[in-house]
């Protein structure tokens, strides 16, 4: 293919993606944060693209014109009006809406839902602090609509940033530092997030899931998480668990002895209600869990999990004990 060919395909591939990505990316702002960035996205898109109209029209009226007249534009006129006070008179307000935007992201009212988030390479580390005590969960968010909550974010390691496009825009985790972002959701529903922020080679596996409950729903969710679930497994089953994913995992409630509770990785305690492992990246079923299990590394590059080198039967003991990890109705 010749490369006139070659860049006419390219122009045409960029303008059917740029095409195709006007048509809606399917995400809707499901909360008032959100929907404020929205506007103000929207806003600056009108903003740019009428003007860019309106200057491209008039570069061709005057191009044409000057064939055949000596225009009345001279260079000055055109530098001083076009890229000096259009371009003040274009961005002043832009510049304004995003300040004031950025002032009124916080989200308001009384009886705040505060929940900690800690980023870890690559999960995240979920915190909720209940009259009961403390329950911490991993990956998944668990929130009630209609409610202000102050996500309470820091980091274990390196800078991450989460985002939730149909919640809020992005914000850092950063270790010895705690940032906030207010979020309310409108509706219930699973909302997917990410981790924004290169902070190495599992990043884009570094999932997080938002579910979203009516309020009494989520209470009866918090009440389900706070308590231990009810595990019937054998003596040589809890000592394998013991040895093999107790150094780093917690199960609440499993072990009497708190020196079973490791927390370098993420909490267990309800592992079998969760939708997906590995920090959303695969389906919870017996079988994901298994390859995670025996192949960690393949699973998931890079992951800071080791092949903890188990036969057959260990296995299916292991597996036996985390699909009895619900607890919820
Ligand atoms: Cu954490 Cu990227």
């Amino acid at each position: 293919m010749g490369s006139d060919a070659r860049r006419r395909r390219a122009v045409l591939i960029s303008l059917l993606t740029i095409s195709l990505g006007a048509c809606g990316s399917g995400i809707e702002p499901a909360g008032e944060a959100a929907r404020r960035i929205d506007r103000l996205t929207t806003t600056m898109f009108w903003l740019g693209l009428i003007p860019m109209v309106v200057v491209v029209g008039i570069i061709v009226a005057i191009v044409l014109w000057r064939r055949r007249h000596r225009s009345p534009v001279t260079e000055r006129h055109f530098v001083m009006g076009g890229g000096v006070v259009f371009s003040i008179l274009l961005l002043v307000p832009v510049i304004v809406l995003t300040a004031v935007t950025q002032l009124n992201l916080g989200i308001d009212g009384d009886d705040r839902l505060e929940i900690e988030i800690t980023g870890h390479q690559w999960w995240w580390d979920i915190r909720y602090v209940t009259d009961d005590g403390m329950v911490r969960t991993a990956n998944e968010l668990h929130v009630p609509t209609d409610t202000p909550i102050d996500l309470r974010l820091t980091s274990a390691d390196v800078i991450h940033s989460v985002w939730i496009p149909e919640l809020h825009g992005k914000i850092d985790l950063i270790p010895d530092q705690v940032n906030t972002l207010e979020i309310h959701v409108d509706e219930p529903g699973v909302y997917e997030g990410n981790c924004a922020e290169f902070c190495g080679i599992a990043h884009a596996l570094m999932r997080l899931l938002v579910v979203a409950h009516p309020p009494a729903e989520f209470e009866t969710w918090l009440a389900e998480e706070t308590a231990p679930p009810q595990v019937d497994v054998d003596i040589a089953t809890m000592q394998e668990f013991a040895n093999s994913c107790a150094p780093c995992h917690t199960v609440r409630g499993l072990f009497d002895d708190h020196a079973y509770e490791g927390d370098f990785g993420p909490d267990l305690t309800h592992l079998a209600s969760r939708r997906m492992i590995g920090a959303n990246i695969l389906p919870n079923t017996p079988e994901a869990l298994a390859r995670w299990i025996v192949d960690p590394e393949g699973a998931k590059p890079g992951n800071r999990m080791p092949d903890v080198g188990l036969d057959a039967e260990e296995l299916t003991q292991i597996l036996d004990l985390l699909r009895q990890l619900d607890g919820h109705g």
